[in-house]
């Protein structure tokens, strides 16, 4: 059984399996790194607040120096017998240091400290997937380029609708890329990393010992990693230590971001699914990112893109768990909160692998130009352009909405062609409707190109 942060009141051991059930160390090892940088701006807070000696603070700052190039160079292996990470820590600086670790704890709680490597960890993991997103748009970029001409029918309810440029069909995905990297980034600078709250009560410090400290840290960062952490982050005294405790807001908003993103992820690969289809032949998904059958030899499933749609879920499951754990909590910590990790962590991880693997999959999209081409045959996507033709002949266009209507009805009763029919014909339905005009708006180009609407 691995040393507490607590014990004094108590008589009896823990039970074995209150100890495995109220472990978190499986998950929380995640924080190592942002628990050691609250600890060596805490340490300098002691210092300052003269509760340790210089001598004491340098060597208590030198272990955790060391523990942080540890954990960098994944050298560094927790105790899983611990309660937590921030117990595993402690531990390794009382078995490292001896009795001047047993100071470290002064003015501070697990629940302050979680709050600050969990709101450190978003921020930072934050960045990462940001140039992920990014990578994938340019993935996006790259099938923009190779496919700028290709036109193809646009849809509505699953239905033809409108001749569209295949790059603004794509490039709509882009455009929820990026604003999934603006909101992740607006909620990332929202978050404010607060020390001193202690238990929930604050601390015997002054506000000002804090300041200074975080000050001195920014300005003489003693490694790479707390350098970069500068350009990041500001950490600031609480101005309400209940609310640090007890506030997982960030956690919420993080992963509803992370779940935008999922379903966006969703949302392409429903229709890479469905334009790989045989029906639709639209595109083709290389070998490489795809999976076969085990019973029928000929299948090539598009099963990576099935399980970024599955995961869509398992994103939405996260939120709604962290939301549902959080909504009866009275204030303030409560050990509830927990469990915010692993949600927190998995959709994190699922939608960092979900980026990676889509970006390489986009990379390989063949489009059958032919294909598509062939599906702008169908008149009635058209339909819309003649209505227009008649609105600028002066036709009310309610009014001309239904004669398109019933030349469409016409069409589809007859089997016939619009483009076939006789001027008499076509006169039947309006006088202003000339075959040797409306012909040439059976033309895809002249379609996309006659929306002026869309500032390019
Ligand atoms: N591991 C806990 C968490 O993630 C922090 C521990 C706080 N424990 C406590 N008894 N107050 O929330």
């Amino acid at each position: 059984m691995a040393k507490k942060l607590w014990g004094g009141r108590f008589d009896k051991e823990t039970d074995p399996l209150v100890e495995k059930f109220t472990r978190s160390i499986q998950f929380d090892h995640k924080l190592a790194l942002y628990d050691v940088a609250g600890s060596i701006i805490h340490v300098g807070i002691l210092a300052k607040a003269k509760y340790l000696s210089i001598s004491e603070s340098e060597s208590l700052t030198t272990e955790l120096l060391n523990i942080s190039n540890e954990i960098r160079n994944g050298n560094f292996k927790e105790d899983p017998n611990c309660e937590d990470i921030h117990t595993s820590i402690q531990n390794l600086l009382e078995s490292k240091l001896g009795d001047v670790a047993l100071k470290l704890h002064m003015a501070r709680s697990r629940n302050d400290q979680v709050v600050f490597a969990t709101k450190l960890y978003c921020k930072v993991t934050t960045i990462d997937l940001q140039m992920e997103i990014r990578a994938l748009v340019s993935s996006i970029d790259g099938l923009i380029i190779e496919n700028n001409e290709i036109i193809m029918p646009g849809f509505t309810h699953m239905q033809h609708a409108q001749p569209v440029y295949l790059k603004d069909y794509l490039g709509t995905y882009k455009k929820m890329l990026i604003r999934d990297i603006e909101r992740l980034e607006y909620i990332s600078n929202n978050i404010k990393i607060t020390m001193g709250a202690g238990a929930l009560a604050g601390t015997p410090i002054s506000s000002e010992e804090y300041s200074k400290t975080v000050d001195d840290f920014f300005n003489n960062p003693q490694d790479a990693t707390f350098k970069q952490f500068k350009e990041l982050f500001q950490i600031e005294p609480t101005a309400n230590s209940l609310d640090s405790v007890s506030d997982r807001d960030f956690v919420i908003e993080i992963i509803s971001a992370l779940s935008i993103v999922a379903m966006h992820l969703s949302r392409l690969s429903e229709d890479l699914i469905i334009w790989s289809t045989q029906e639709f032949d639209f595109v083709e998904i290389d070998e490489a990112f795809c999976t076969g059958s085990s019973l029928m030899p000929q299948k090539k499933n598009p099963d990576v893109l099935e399980l970024i749609r599955g995961y869509a879920g398992r994103l939405n499951g996260n939120l709604v768990s962290v939301l549902t754990m959080m909504k009866g909590l009275p204030l303030t910590y409560n050990r509830d909160m927990q469990l915010d990790k692993e949600p927190l962590f998995n959709s994190f991880e699922i939608v960092s692998s979900e980026l990676k693997v889509l970006a390489g999959l986009i990379k390989t999209l063949k489009f059958n130009k032919a294909k598509i081409e062939a599906c702008l045959e169908d008149e009635s996507l058209y339909a819309t352009d003649l209505v227009y033709y008649l609105v600028d002949r002066k036709v009310p266009f309610k009014q001309a909405h239904t004669i398109i209507g019933e030349l469409i009805k016409y069409s589809i009763s007859s089997g016939k062609k619009i483009k076939e029919m006789s001027e008499e014909k076509l006169k039947e339905f309006s006088e202003f409707l000339k075959k040797e005009d409306i012909i040439k708006l059976f033309d895809p180009k002249k379609s996309v190109e006659s929306k002026l609407s869309i500032k390019r």
